[in-house]
């Protein structure tokens, strides 16, 4: 069985048959005894006949030497066998071929810690790069072909309990956490290890063939078979066999990270210039982080990692946002959280979600639910202290908690996992507002005491409304004794400010976050509300009738409410001073983040971001009691919450900074940035101006680059709307990939959302699709047609 404990198997059968090789096949230069290598710098070396097997010490990444077999002709001096892997050996060990007949490793100062130990007459290297130690009459007693490490080598026989067992990491030698068995039972098994011990854990790949198997040969012809004790051939293990032996030397290794392969190698250098590399031919399992789930330990990756593959069809580890690598330098590293957990103490107002499509830890789960909305799922777990991860798929609803095993990204996973992580710390009072500002607030409530028991209070409240109105308006609405933090404009449920409460809270206007042509963002605190950041826009000019226009504005946006809007929680508008206060963004700017961030941000964010700005414009475009046009989508107008949650900015100011808009160069060159054509052709404006920007946006976002970039050398990809239709065209998209590694999903999606870009910037408005229509076409609900040339617009 392919479950069947190897531990048994490794004590019970060692049944290592020793066959001799046969000699008319080998030639050997024979190593006589007293014979001896040095572990130094010039390393000297036992050669094969034909020079292309060596064995010898080879330094390793840590410090010392292992005694190993390598193929010595190509340039990367490929290890197909070692010693001592799990303990290299210090400089000056020597090894030996005693006077007794033993092959003796031994340290400086003479310390044993290796041997072969048959009464050799005298040992070879052969041409097959097996080393055998021989008796005087010519048998072989000992040979490195049966001691395999992680590799086999043509003419290479795994018998009866043999074992593969991976490296650590592709510099580290050690015995890592995968192995391979022949086992007694006929069976060949890949197995999880159990690191660091010996046992299996699971079963990831296995023959079955029970009751038949006998011995995997790696023949001279290149073929790796499994046979019967009665020498049939029962089956190639790869179903593409024969590369041939003459020209590419070959090797089945089992990885570091758990996969079979078959590596070629060219024997001669006629790779049209290019230098000679091992290529891998075949391999199995084909997907190594679906085929393993194993009970206990982290998976193919560490816990709380991710397993997905690259378009190398190699593992990759990643960290869920929020989490961190706990070894950065090791492949498939554990995560640990970066932020403090839920208390279980109320505190569930400062945890959110990031969500990972297509990612899974398919064990690990602690509660499950069917027929529940996401929506419920996310309640739940925001509201259990012990829920980290939610999964959600179709109608089903599992919650896990920490540590998260096996975790997975593949198209094959669906669903969604939703990754808790804190978005807020507990206090936040700044220490240059917190103490004044108690005192300002008795001041305040003192004051307002004893006005309200005078008629002049009466007369304050009837000025102020002169002042903010200047109309024949009541203020019936508003309510006494709380006046100055409702709204007095009507129908509008958002607090106004005192400009003299603004100055205070952003400390006489002393931070600024941000700064535009017709307005400039401050950064404040709200000393009555527990030290609330908030951002401060201060409205410096705008056309004329803007005082209407002001009121109008702040009472359609103040009616918005939606998860990638920033929120407007009120607004101060007192003589010319009119400022606006949205809540704070505490990961400033997509602009920012996209293009200034180093690492770049990766390939998940900038997808969930895409998705956020989609859905946001959507819903001002179609969900909003008034349609609000935003008329100046691009990154600097879309801001990054503490969870990297995207959420537009600006929006329903179109109309104060109209004279903005139409001024608007054109930029270099006749990039037109973010602008739709129709502010330059006298055409009615529409939602479709912000479907063109966010078309340019995308490309920005999925290419992590400007779209107008003059330092790319290559002129023709400078503008990367025009490269991206190019591309489009002939089918090139790839060409644009950022990221090197993306899995075949990725780049599918990749290549889907330039075609969308392409949509989004048609040059007629009418091509162009609705936002909602580009959501689905994100989401996958609607199909994305191959897009027509932008430019085909004829005005
Ligand atoms: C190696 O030693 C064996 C046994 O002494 C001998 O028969 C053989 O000819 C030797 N080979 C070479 C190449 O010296
Ligand atoms: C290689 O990996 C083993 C197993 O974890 C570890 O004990 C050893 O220190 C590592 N060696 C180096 C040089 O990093
Ligand atoms: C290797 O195996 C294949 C069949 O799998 C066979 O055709 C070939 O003759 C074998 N080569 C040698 C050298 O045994
Ligand atoms: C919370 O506080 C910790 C420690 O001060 C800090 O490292 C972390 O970034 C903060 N998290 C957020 C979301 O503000």
């Amino acid at each position: 069985m392919a479950s069947l404990p190897l531990m048994n198997m490794l004590v019970i059968t060692v049944m290592l048959l020793v066959l001799p090789i046969p000699a008319t096949a080998q030639s050997r230069t024979n190593i006589t005894l007293g014979s001896s290598l040095v572990a130094n710098a010039a390393t000297s070396t036992w050669l094969s006949p034909s020079a292309e097997f060596a064995f010898g010490f080879q330094p390793t990444a840590g410090g010392g030497y292992l005694l190993a077999i390598w193929f010595h002709k190509i340039p990367e001096k490929t290890i197909i066998w070692s010693a001592n892997r799990d303990n290299p050996a210090p400089e000056g060990s020597t090894v030996r071929l005693a006077a007794n007949g033993r092959l003796q490793l031994s340290d400086p100062s003479g310390r044993q810690f290796w041997a072969a130990d048959p009464a050799a007459a005298y040992a070879a290297l052969l041409d097959t790069g097996n080393l055998v130690l021989f008796s005087a009459a010519s048998e072989n007693l000992w040979q490195s072909f049966d001691q395999p490490t992680d590799t086999l080598v043509p003419s290479q026989i795994l018998n009866q309990g043999g074992q593969l067992i991976s490296s650590f990491s592709d510099k580290n030698y050690s015995r890592g956490r995968f192995f391979f068995a022949m086992q007694s039972d006929g069976n060949l098994v890949g197995y999880t290890r159990n690191f660091p011990m010996n046992d299996g854990i699971k079963a990831y790949l296995a023959t079955m063939t029970v009751g038949d198997g006998f011995r995997y040969i790696f023949n001279a012809s290149g073929y790796l078979n499994l046979v019967a004790r009665n020498g049939t051939l029962l089956r190639n293990i790869f179903s593409n066999t024969g590369a041939s032996t003459a020209q590419f030397y070959q090797r089945l290794t089992l990885d570091y990270d758990g996969v079979l392969r078959r590596y070629l190698y060219p024997k001669s250098n006629s790779s049209g210039g290019r230098p000679a590399a091992w290529s891998v031919f075949e391999f199995s399992p084909s997907n190594i982080c679906t085929a393993v789930t194993q009970d206990t330990g982290g998976g193919v990756c560490g816990l709380n990692s991710l397993c997905s593959l690259g378009t190398d069809q190699r593992p990759r580890c990643t960290c869920p946002w929020g989490y961190s690598a706990i070894d950065p330098n090791y492949w498939a590293t554990a995560c640990k959280r970066d932020f403090l957990p839920q208390t279980c103490d109320h505190d569930q107002d400062h945890f959110g979600f990031n969500d990972m499509p297509d990612a899974d830890w398919p064990l690990s789960d602690y509660a499950h639910f069917t027929q529940v909305s996401e929506d419920w799922c996310r309640q739940d777990c925001l509201a259990d202290c012990f829920c980290d991860v939610a999964i959600y798929r179709n109608t089903d609803c599992w919650k896990k908690r920490v540590p998260l095993s096996n975790g997975k990204i593949d198209s094959g996973v669906q669903g969604k996992a939703l990754i808790k992580v804190r978005t807020r710390n507990s206090t936040v009072v700044s220490p240059s507002f917190g103490r004044s500002g108690k005192r300002n607030r008795d001041a305040f409530i003192i004051a307002g005491a004893v006005l309200l028991g005078t008629s002049v209070f009466l007369n304050i409240l009837l000025l102020v409304s002169k002042l903010l109105f200047n109309s024949r308006r009541t203020w019936s609405r508003v309510e006494e004794g709380e006046g100055n933090k409702r709204s007095v404009y009507p129908g509008v449920n958002i607090r106004c400010f005192s400009f003299k409460e603004l100055e205070e809270a952003t400390n006489g206007f002393s931070e600024q976050l941000g700064n535009g042509a017709y307005s400039t963002v401050y950064k404040g605190a709200l000393i009555d509300e527990d030290g609330k950041m908030v951002a401060v826009k201060k409205l410096s000019r705008m056309v004329d009738d803007a005082e209407k226009e002001f009121r109008a504005e702040v009472s359609s946006i103040s009616k918005t409410n939606h998860k990638n809007l920033v929120q407007l929680l009120g607004y101060c508008d007192e003589g010319q001073n009119r400022l606006l206060v949205y809540e704070f963004m505490s990961n400033g700017s997509l602009a920012t983040f996209l293009f200034e961030n180093s690492p770049k941000p990766n390939w998940y964010t900038r997808v969930q971001i895409a998705f956020a700005v989609a859905r946001g414009l959507c819903y001002l475009h179609e969900e909003c009691s008034t349609q609000i046009i935003h008329c100046d989508i691009k990154p600097q107008n879309v801001l990054l919450d503490d969870a990297h949650t995207a959420k537009i900015s600006d929006f329903g100011l179109a109309k104060l900074m109209r004279a903005d808009q139409t001024r608007t160069t054109t930029g270099i060159r006749g990039t037109r940035g973010y602008v739709a054509p129709e502010w330059f052709r006298n055409m009615p404006i529409t939602v479709k101006v912000d479907v063109y920007s966010y078309g340019i946006m995308l490309l920005e976002l999925v290419c992590c680059r400007k779209n107008f970039d003059p330092d790319v050398e290559d002129q023709r990809r400078q503008i990367l709307s025009d490269w991206a239709y190019d591309c489009c065209c002939d089918g090139a998209v790839e060409e644009m990939l950022v990221e090197e590694e993306m899995r075949d999903d990725d780049i599918k999606r990749f290549e889907k959302m330039v075609r969308i870009a392409m949509w989004c910037v048609q040059e007629d408005p009418e091509l162009r699709p609705q936002m909602k229509r580009v959501v689905h076409m994100l989401e996958g609900s609607a199909e994305v047609p191959p897009p027509p040339d932008p430019a085909s617009f004829v005005c």
